[in-house]
């Protein structure tokens, strides 16, 4: 049986009604999380948490249960489908209304959680990626993790369709990130990533990736830099959830470069590991 996290209660999916009036449905209207289990533990639950309740905020939805009743039934949820290693992925929706833009403030937002597999990167980060250099259409809010993800889902469609596994993204004012990750840049010692403002997500494993970098003393430039940046980088990595840490070997599209897995890299993928472990008792 498939089980479903569906407002307070495990369903199993066939028992799962979702209005054709979600608001999810009709407009992107809410918000998620993926939240990856290590050895039967959740990683960074409260990071997950408190972004889903920050992003839920800025667009005036109000989660209807407390931080921990929420983390409870997350709990039970991973217990009773028996994740060992793999992600939980959490929405919630403005809830059910009339088809309108207007939202009244009054809608009960609608929580829909489930379990994905998986996904064994261990490849891409051995051996890296390659990345595709591409404009940044998105909306002015990409602090928000909204379901509406049509400038991502677009970006790495390109991105799949010559040959590379993410889309890197720039504006008139630098890169940005992944369609799916945050990117960093290595140069002389020096981390260089693209600061957490309104343009990025603030992914949870970029914020782990900087508290490693400030434990190994590594410099950290957290600025935006112009594209053609990506010409001279030592090395380059993206980083997310669900592939820690995934070397980028060669950028194509608006900027062609190859690039070598490099120490710094692998560095913090070994550290990353460490921390994994440390905090999840997982051995990986
Ligand atoms: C646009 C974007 N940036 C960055 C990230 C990385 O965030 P995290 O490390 O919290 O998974 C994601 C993750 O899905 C993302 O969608």
């Amino acid at each position: 049986m498939t089980y479903v996290l569906f407002n307070d209660s495990i369903l199993d999916e066939a028992d799962v009604a979702i209005s054709y009036k979600d608001r999810g449905y009709h407009f992107g209207d809410g918000v998620y999380e993926v939240i990856r289990v290590y050895n039967e533990e959740f990683f960074t639950l409260d990071e997950h948490i408190n972004r889903l309740y920050e992003s839920a905020a800025k667009i005036e939805i109000t989660i209807p249960y407390e931080k921990n009743a929420l983390k409870a039934m997350l709990h039970e949820y991973k217990t009773k489908v028996q994740t060992v290693n793999g992600s939980i992925y959490l929405q919630v929706t403005r809830g059910v209304a009339d088809r309108n833009h207007l939202y009244t403030k009054d809608e009960v937002p609608v929580i829909l959680g489930f379990d994905l597999p998986d996904k064994g990167v261990s490849q891409k980060q051995e051996q890296g990626v390659a990345a595709y250099v591409t404009e940044d259409v998105r909306w002015l809010r990409c602090d928000i993790k909204s379901i509406n993800l049509l400038g991502n889902v677009m970006a790495k469609r390109k991105a799949y369709d010559h040959d590379c596994d993410e889309a890197i993204l720039y504006r008139d004012s630098g890169v940005t990130e992944g369609s799916s990750s945050n990117l960093f840049l290595v140069n002389n010692q020096t981390l260089y990533t693209h600061p957490a403002n309104n343009l990025i997500l603030n992914g949870i494993t970029r914020q782990e990736i900087l508290a490693i970098a400030s434990e190994l003393e590594l410099a950290v430039i957290e600025e935006p830099f112009p594209k053609e940046v990506l010409l001279h980088a030592e090395e380059a990595f993206i980083s997310s959830t669900s592939l820690e840490i995934v070397p980028v070997h060669s950028f194509k599209g608006d900027i062609e470069t190859t690039l070598n897995v490099g120490p710094v890299t692998k560095k913090l993928q070994y550290a990353f590991q460490e921390r994994v472990t440390k905090k999840t008792n997982a051995s990986v």
